[in-house]
Protein backbone atom coordinates (compact mmCIF):
# COMPACT_ATOMS: atom_id res chain seq x y z
CA UNK A 1 0.00 0.00 0.00
CA UNK A 2 2.49 2.58 1.16
CA UNK A 3 4.46 1.50 -2.32
CA UNK A 4 1.68 2.29 -4.43
CA UNK A 5 1.08 5.95 -2.80
CA UNK A 6 4.39 5.94 -3.16
CA UNK A 7 4.49 5.11 -6.82
CA UNK A 8 1.62 7.53 -7.22
CA UNK A 9 3.42 10.70 -5.76
CA UNK A 10 6.22 9.75 -8.09
CA UNK A 11 3.84 10.22 -11.04
CA UNK A 12 2.26 13.54 -9.09
CA UNK A 13 5.91 14.78 -9.15
CA UNK A 14 7.29 14.12 -12.57
CA UNK A 15 4.31 15.42 -14.21
CA UNK A 16 4.55 18.44 -12.15
CA UNK A 17 7.91 18.90 -13.67
CA UNK A 18 7.02 18.70 -17.00
CA UNK A 19 3.98 21.22 -16.54
CA UNK A 20 6.43 24.05 -17.32
CA UNK A 21 7.60 25.39 -20.99
CA UNK A 22 10.94 26.75 -21.10
CA UNK A 23 12.01 28.80 -23.70
CA UNK A 24 15.50 31.14 -24.00
CA UNK A 25 16.22 33.84 -25.43
CA UNK A 26 19.11 34.89 -27.10
CA UNK A 27 20.39 36.68 -30.52
CA UNK A 28 24.41 36.50 -31.88
CA UNK A 29 24.85 40.19 -31.73
CA UNK A 30 23.81 42.12 -28.06
CA UNK A 31 21.42 45.00 -27.75
CA UNK A 32 18.33 43.56 -29.99
CA UNK A 33 15.76 43.45 -27.48
CA UNK A 34 15.68 40.48 -25.62
CA UNK A 35 15.37 42.03 -22.39
CA UNK A 36 12.20 44.25 -23.40
CA UNK A 37 11.04 41.02 -25.22
CA UNK A 38 11.25 38.87 -22.34
CA UNK A 39 10.28 41.23 -19.60
CA UNK A 40 6.65 42.53 -21.58
CA UNK A 41 5.93 39.04 -22.83
CA UNK A 42 6.07 37.72 -19.48
CA UNK A 43 3.87 40.68 -17.69
CA UNK A 44 1.18 39.98 -20.34
CA UNK A 45 1.44 35.95 -19.71
CA UNK A 46 0.64 36.94 -16.20
CA UNK A 47 -2.25 39.20 -16.29
CA UNK A 48 -4.00 36.41 -18.56
CA UNK A 49 -3.82 33.80 -15.68
CA UNK A 50 -0.37 31.89 -17.08
CA UNK A 51 2.13 31.66 -13.95
CA UNK A 52 5.45 32.79 -15.24
CA UNK A 53 8.72 32.93 -14.08
CA UNK A 54 11.89 34.75 -15.54
CA UNK A 55 15.11 34.04 -15.30
CA UNK A 56 17.73 37.00 -15.77
CA UNK A 57 20.83 34.22 -17.18
CA UNK A 58 22.76 37.12 -18.25
CA UNK A 59 25.43 36.20 -15.95
CA UNK A 60 27.90 39.15 -17.28
CA UNK A 61 25.00 42.74 -17.30
CA UNK A 62 21.67 41.20 -15.68
CA UNK A 63 19.11 43.95 -16.10
CA UNK A 64 15.39 42.60 -16.25
CA UNK A 65 14.82 44.17 -12.70
CA UNK A 66 16.83 47.59 -13.14
CA UNK A 67 14.13 47.51 -16.64
CA UNK A 68 10.95 47.21 -14.51
CA UNK A 69 12.59 49.60 -11.38
CA UNK A 70 12.33 46.52 -8.92
CA UNK A 71 13.93 47.17 -6.29
CA UNK A 72 16.23 43.30 -5.32
CA UNK A 73 17.82 42.62 -2.20
CA UNK A 74 19.23 39.63 -3.27
CA UNK A 75 20.74 37.79 -6.23
CA UNK A 76 22.12 34.62 -8.05
CA UNK A 77 25.06 35.68 -6.54
CA UNK A 78 23.57 34.60 -3.24
CA UNK A 79 22.78 31.40 -4.35
CA UNK A 80 25.84 30.61 -6.19
CA UNK A 81 28.18 32.04 -2.95
CA UNK A 82 26.43 32.54 0.11
CA UNK A 83 23.82 29.25 0.54
CA UNK A 84 21.11 31.45 -0.39
CA UNK A 85 18.03 29.36 -2.12
CA UNK A 86 17.05 30.07 -5.43
CA UNK A 87 13.07 30.74 -3.78
CA UNK A 88 14.56 33.20 -1.37
CA UNK A 89 15.79 35.47 -4.01
CA UNK A 90 12.78 35.45 -6.15
CA UNK A 91 11.09 38.24 -6.72
CA UNK A 92 7.18 38.61 -6.91
CA UNK A 93 5.77 41.35 -9.17
CA UNK A 94 2.42 39.91 -9.18
CA UNK A 95 0.61 36.96 -8.23
CA UNK A 96 1.50 35.04 -11.59
CA UNK A 97 5.16 36.37 -12.20
CA UNK A 98 8.11 36.10 -10.47
CA UNK A 99 11.51 36.88 -11.48
CA UNK A 100 14.97 35.58 -10.69
CA UNK A 101 17.43 38.24 -11.31
CA UNK A 102 21.01 37.63 -11.96
CA UNK A 103 22.99 40.69 -10.53
CA UNK A 104 25.59 41.91 -12.57
CA UNK A 105 28.95 40.76 -12.89
CA UNK A 106 28.40 37.41 -11.76
CA UNK A 107 31.13 35.95 -13.71
CA UNK A 108 33.50 38.33 -12.81
CA UNK A 109 32.75 37.66 -8.96
CA UNK A 110 32.38 33.93 -9.22
CA UNK A 111 33.65 31.10 -10.73
CA UNK A 112 31.13 29.49 -12.70
CA UNK A 113 32.00 26.11 -13.09
CA UNK A 114 29.77 23.13 -14.55
CA UNK A 115 29.19 22.48 -10.91
CA UNK A 116 28.04 25.53 -10.10
CA UNK A 117 25.58 25.48 -13.05
CA UNK A 118 24.09 21.69 -12.37
CA UNK A 119 23.22 23.51 -8.93
CA UNK A 120 21.42 26.81 -10.69
CA UNK A 121 19.63 23.69 -12.96
CA UNK A 122 18.64 22.17 -10.15
CA UNK A 123 17.30 24.95 -7.95
CA UNK A 124 15.88 26.27 -10.60
CA UNK A 125 13.51 23.44 -11.45
CA UNK A 126 11.97 23.69 -7.51
CA UNK A 127 11.38 27.30 -8.29
CA UNK A 128 9.08 26.76 -11.61
CA UNK A 129 7.83 23.32 -10.47
CA UNK A 130 4.05 25.05 -10.63
CA UNK A 131 4.73 27.70 -13.16
CA UNK A 132 3.28 27.03 -17.24
CA UNK A 133 5.86 29.25 -18.49
CA UNK A 134 9.82 29.57 -17.75
CA UNK A 135 11.10 32.59 -19.98
CA UNK A 136 15.26 32.75 -19.82
CA UNK A 137 16.66 35.89 -20.91
CA UNK A 138 20.43 35.32 -21.57
CA UNK A 139 23.01 37.40 -22.82
CA UNK A 140 24.03 38.03 -26.43
CA UNK A 141 26.95 35.72 -28.33
CA UNK A 142 28.48 32.15 -27.86
CA UNK A 143 30.04 32.13 -24.18
CA UNK A 144 29.58 29.35 -22.29
CA UNK A 145 27.77 31.32 -19.52
CA UNK A 146 25.23 31.41 -22.56
CA UNK A 147 25.40 28.04 -24.62
CA UNK A 148 25.32 26.57 -20.88
CA UNK A 149 21.29 27.65 -20.86
CA UNK A 150 20.90 27.22 -24.19
CA UNK A 151 21.71 23.30 -24.07
CA UNK A 152 19.62 22.52 -21.37
CA UNK A 153 16.12 24.47 -23.06
CA UNK A 154 14.37 22.68 -25.99
CA UNK A 155 12.65 25.77 -27.16
CA UNK A 156 14.69 28.52 -28.54
CA UNK A 157 14.12 32.26 -29.93
CA UNK A 158 16.89 34.10 -31.50
CA UNK A 159 15.66 37.33 -31.91
CA UNK A 160 17.90 39.01 -34.90
CA UNK A 161 17.09 43.26 -36.23
CA UNK A 162 17.41 44.00 -39.76
CA UNK A 163 20.79 45.33 -39.49
CA UNK A 164 23.32 43.04 -41.22
CA UNK A 165 25.85 42.07 -38.48
CA UNK A 166 22.42 41.04 -36.14
CA UNK A 167 21.62 39.20 -38.75
CA UNK A 168 25.22 37.00 -39.59
CA UNK A 169 25.32 36.72 -35.50
CA UNK A 170 21.66 35.56 -35.51
CA UNK A 171 22.59 32.97 -38.31
CA UNK A 172 26.23 32.20 -36.18
CA UNK A 173 24.36 31.31 -33.27
CA UNK A 174 21.55 29.19 -35.14
CA UNK A 175 23.91 27.42 -36.80
CA UNK A 176 25.58 26.48 -33.49
CA UNK A 177 22.56 25.65 -31.71
CA UNK A 178 21.63 23.18 -34.45
CA UNK A 179 24.27 22.15 -35.69
CA UNK A 180 26.48 21.14 -32.18
CA UNK A 181 23.71 20.77 -30.01
CA UNK A 182 21.11 19.29 -32.06
CA UNK A 183 18.34 22.00 -31.38
CA UNK A 184 15.02 21.38 -33.49
CA UNK A 185 12.59 24.00 -31.89
CA UNK A 186 14.69 27.13 -32.79
CA UNK A 187 12.10 29.96 -33.93
CA UNK A 188 12.84 33.54 -35.11
CA UNK A 189 11.85 36.57 -33.93
CA UNK A 190 12.63 40.14 -36.37
CA UNK A 191 12.68 43.37 -33.75
CA UNK A 192 13.28 47.09 -34.87
CA UNK A 193 11.88 46.81 -38.16
CA UNK A 194 10.63 49.71 -40.48
CA UNK A 195 7.61 48.01 -41.26
CA UNK A 196 5.57 44.65 -41.71
CA UNK A 197 7.59 44.01 -45.06
CA UNK A 198 10.97 44.68 -43.64
CA UNK A 199 10.63 42.13 -40.93
CA UNK A 200 9.27 39.32 -43.10
CA UNK A 201 12.02 39.97 -45.92
CA UNK A 202 14.73 40.03 -42.72
CA UNK A 203 12.65 36.85 -41.71
CA UNK A 204 12.77 35.04 -45.04
CA UNK A 205 16.61 36.42 -45.99
CA UNK A 206 17.72 34.39 -42.37
CA UNK A 207 15.85 30.92 -43.45
CA UNK A 208 17.55 31.35 -46.71
CA UNK A 209 20.92 31.05 -45.77
CA UNK A 210 19.60 28.92 -42.88
CA UNK A 211 17.98 26.33 -46.13
CA UNK A 212 20.88 26.64 -47.72
CA UNK A 213 23.61 26.22 -45.50
CA UNK A 214 22.37 23.61 -42.53
CA UNK A 215 19.55 22.69 -44.66
CA UNK A 216 16.51 23.34 -42.61
CA UNK A 217 14.31 26.56 -42.03
CA UNK A 218 12.72 27.97 -38.59
CA UNK A 219 9.49 29.55 -38.22
CA UNK A 220 9.01 33.00 -37.78
CA UNK A 221 7.14 33.47 -34.68
CA UNK A 222 7.28 37.30 -34.54
CA UNK A 223 8.06 40.84 -35.37
CA UNK A 224 7.92 44.63 -33.68
CA UNK A 225 8.61 47.74 -35.39
CA UNK A 226 10.95 50.03 -33.93
CA UNK A 227 8.80 51.96 -31.61
CA UNK A 228 9.78 55.30 -29.86
CA UNK A 229 8.04 54.87 -27.26
CA UNK A 230 9.72 51.74 -25.47
CA UNK A 231 13.16 53.83 -25.04
CA UNK A 232 11.16 55.81 -22.83
CA UNK A 233 9.28 53.60 -21.18
CA UNK A 234 13.03 52.07 -20.10
CA UNK A 235 14.23 55.18 -19.25
CA UNK A 236 11.24 55.34 -17.20
CA UNK A 237 11.67 51.78 -16.34
CA UNK A 238 8.16 51.03 -16.88
CA UNK A 239 7.11 47.91 -18.87
CA UNK A 240 5.87 49.56 -22.14
CA UNK A 241 3.20 46.63 -22.13
CA UNK A 242 1.39 47.55 -18.68
CA UNK A 243 1.97 51.72 -19.64
CA UNK A 244 1.48 51.86 -22.69
CA UNK A 245 -0.61 48.81 -23.73
CA UNK A 246 -1.25 49.98 -27.70
CA UNK A 247 2.17 51.46 -28.38
CA UNK A 248 3.33 48.95 -31.50
CA UNK A 249 6.02 47.35 -29.74
CA UNK A 250 3.07 45.86 -27.16
CA UNK A 251 0.79 44.96 -29.83
CA UNK A 252 3.54 43.30 -31.00
CA UNK A 253 3.83 41.18 -27.77
CA UNK A 254 0.15 40.31 -27.49
CA UNK A 255 0.29 39.07 -31.40
CA UNK A 256 3.58 36.77 -30.57
CA UNK A 257 2.33 35.12 -27.43
CA UNK A 258 -1.41 34.35 -29.58
CA UNK A 259 1.42 33.15 -31.62
CA UNK A 260 3.48 31.12 -29.93
CA UNK A 261 1.91 29.74 -27.21
CA UNK A 262 -2.03 29.90 -29.09
CA UNK A 263 -3.95 32.48 -26.69
CA UNK A 264 -5.93 34.96 -27.33
CA UNK A 265 -5.17 38.06 -25.96
CA UNK A 266 -7.28 40.55 -26.92
CA UNK A 267 -4.70 43.28 -29.50
CA UNK A 268 -6.05 46.31 -28.83
CA UNK A 269 -7.38 47.95 -25.19
CA UNK A 270 -10.54 49.62 -26.50
CA UNK A 271 -12.33 49.99 -29.38
CA UNK A 272 -11.13 53.78 -30.25
CA UNK A 273 -7.71 52.65 -30.63
CA UNK A 274 -8.88 49.51 -33.12
CA UNK A 275 -10.58 52.32 -34.82
CA UNK A 276 -7.52 53.90 -35.24
CA UNK A 277 -5.50 51.70 -35.89
CA UNK A 278 -7.54 50.29 -38.36
CA UNK A 279 -7.50 53.34 -40.20
CA UNK A 280 -4.06 54.34 -39.72
CA UNK A 281 -2.21 50.75 -40.59
CA UNK A 282 -1.15 50.07 -36.54
N1 LIG B 1 11.28 47.58 -31.05
C1 LIG B 1 12.08 48.49 -30.51
N2 LIG B 1 11.98 49.80 -30.86
C2 LIG B 1 12.79 50.74 -30.34
N3 LIG B 1 13.75 50.49 -29.44
C3 LIG B 1 13.92 49.21 -29.04
C4 LIG B 1 13.10 48.14 -29.55
N4 LIG B 1 13.48 46.99 -28.96
C5 LIG B 1 14.49 47.31 -28.11
N5 LIG B 1 14.75 48.63 -28.16
C6 LIG B 1 15.76 49.37 -27.37
O1 LIG B 1 16.99 48.68 -27.51
C7 LIG B 1 17.71 48.73 -26.31
C8 LIG B 1 18.24 47.36 -25.97
O2 LIG B 1 17.14 46.53 -25.61
P1 LIG B 1 17.35 45.27 -24.65
O3 LIG B 1 18.11 45.65 -23.45
O4 LIG B 1 16.02 44.65 -24.46
O5 LIG B 1 18.26 44.37 -25.59
P2 LIG B 1 19.03 43.01 -25.21
O6 LIG B 1 19.03 42.18 -26.45
O7 LIG B 1 18.45 42.42 -23.99
O8 LIG B 1 20.49 43.55 -24.91
P3 LIG B 1 21.72 42.73 -24.26
O9 LIG B 1 22.26 41.85 -25.36
O10 LIG B 1 22.68 43.80 -23.86
O11 LIG B 1 21.17 41.93 -23.11
C9 LIG B 1 16.80 49.30 -25.23
O12 LIG B 1 17.25 50.56 -24.87
C10 LIG B 1 15.44 49.37 -25.88
O13 LIG B 1 14.76 50.52 -25.54
MG1 LIG C 1 19.38 41.86 -22.17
Amino acid sequence: MADQADKLRKMVDEKKKTKCRAIALTSGKGGVGKTNIVANMAYLLSTIGKKVVVFDADLGLANVDILMGLRTKYSLLDVIKNGKKMNDIVVKVNDNFKIIPAGSGIEEIANITEPVFTKIKDELSEVIKDADILLIDTGAGISRKVTYFLKSTEEIIVVATPEPTSIADAYAMIKIMSINYNKENIKIFINMAKNEAEAKTIADNLNKICKKFLNKEFKSIGYALNDKNLPNAVKQQKLIAQSNPNSNFSISMKKTINNLFKENIKVYENPIAKFFASIFGG
